[in-house]
């Protein structure tokens, strides 16, 4: 198959994705958090072709994207009225909600679970392409199941090209990491991925918002996962991945301590020129949890594959505000994770 790039301000070609995307057609879309592989929610056969593009497990269910409010009723059975809170105060944005599904949504979408996650995002363009199909958009995230999600069109046509028939070109991501996901099919609501909508943000709406536990230690044996993906190790590069979280001074410390010939490095970019003798790459400044989100994805993309023994990452220390980071960096490492002081002692 051939894939066609375009560029995502181009209203001539958001007018023929939206006429692709309602024949049943695969199009990867711009959104400010990552790239989407979008399809039409309700056509079960396309839907099912996002999950073989992507190589993506058939229980692991995909996002709808909505471009007005009144699209909710077709995707959810009922509206929870804290739903519509949220979304006064985070829609459109980087928040993607859960309820029950209404019953025409495709079993294919929710990977056969009763319930159906929505997102309105801001993008322009992608609001553009919904808009233009007239249905919701089921959409995962662009990439090849277990690579770092895609935050530019080059790492969309990377990983897909040759398996989509477009894909739009926005430029980079504004956000970098995927969108925060709540649960609020139980109480207390609960984060089940965290994003840049922080839990935070959201008790000041909802006072009782959780954060899943599982967002920052492994499934133990046997545990349910409350979302599917907790499940898969999204990123999974071919090397052992070592978070470090703490001060940066101390992290930095504890590499020039423990690596070998071999190793890389994913560091501040305060520390970049400290690196300098061996494979390194700066994923943001140390201190702008929006400059480590947005940076993280291309900077994995980066080291992948460049046959390194192990790869050391600075992380940034336990708290609400950095916790999408984290968290990218725990499932990156299989939760190999060491908590250093700034000394680089492990605490
Ligand atoms: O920012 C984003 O959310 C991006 C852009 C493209 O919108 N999309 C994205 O989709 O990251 P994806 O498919 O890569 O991740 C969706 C996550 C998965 O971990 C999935 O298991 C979870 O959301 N999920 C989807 N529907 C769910 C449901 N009904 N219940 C529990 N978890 C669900
Ligand atoms: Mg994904």
């Amino acid at each position: 198959m051939q894939t066609t790039v375009f560029c995502a301000n181009d209203s001539e070609k958001l007018a023929a994705a939206g006429a692709l995307l309602r024949g049943g057609g695969l199009v990867a879309i711009p959104t400010e958090t990552v790239y989407g592989l979008a399809c039409s929610a309700f056509r079960p056969e396309a839907v099912s072709r996002v999950f073989a593009a992507k190589g993506r497990p058939s229980d692991n269910p995909l996002i709808v994207h909505i471009c007005e409010l009144s699209q909710l009723s077709l995707l959810w059975a009922e509206i929870p009225p804290e739903a519509l809170r949220l979304a006064e105060a985070f829609w459109p944005g980087p928040l993607t909600m859960i309820a029950r599904k209404h019953p025409s949504v495709p079993d294919e979408v929710t990977g056969g679970l009763d319930t159906v996650a929505v997102r309105f995002p801001s993008h322009p363009a992608a609001r553009a392409v919904i808009a233009a199909a007239g249905v919701p958009l089921a959409a995962p995230s662009a990439n090849l199941s277990g690579s770092p999600s895609p935050t530019s069109a080059a790492h969309v046509c990377r990983d897909l090209s040759g398996r989509i028939e477009m894909i739009l070109d926005g430029g980079d991501c504004d956000f970098g990491v995927e969108s925060t996901v709540l649960d609020l099919t139980r109480t207390p609501f609960a984060v089940l991925r965290p994003g840049s909508v922080t839990p935070e943000m959201l008790r000041s709406h909802i006072p009782d918002v959780i954060t899943d536990p599982a967002v920052l230690r492994p499934l133990a044996e046997g545990e349910a996962a409350r979302s599917p993906g907790m499940k898969y190790r999204h990123y999974a590069p071919n090397c052992p991945v070592i978070a470090l979280s703490g001060p940066g001074a101390g992290s930095a410390q504890y590499i020039r301590a423990n690596r070998r010939e071999g190793d890389a490095v994913l560091c501040f970019e305060e520390y970049l020129r400290t690196f300098a003798d061996c494979p390194s790459v700066s994923y943001g400044r140390e201190k702008d949890a929006a400059d480590l989100a947005r940076g993280l994805y291309a900077s994995l993309r980066l080291l992948d594959g460049g046959g390194h023994a192990r790869i050391f990452a600075q992380c940034p220390p336990l708290s609400e505000e950095y916790l999408a980071v984290t968290n990218r960096l725990c499932r990156a490492a299989g939760f190999h994770i060491l908590h250093l002081d700034e000394k680089g002692a492990e605490l």
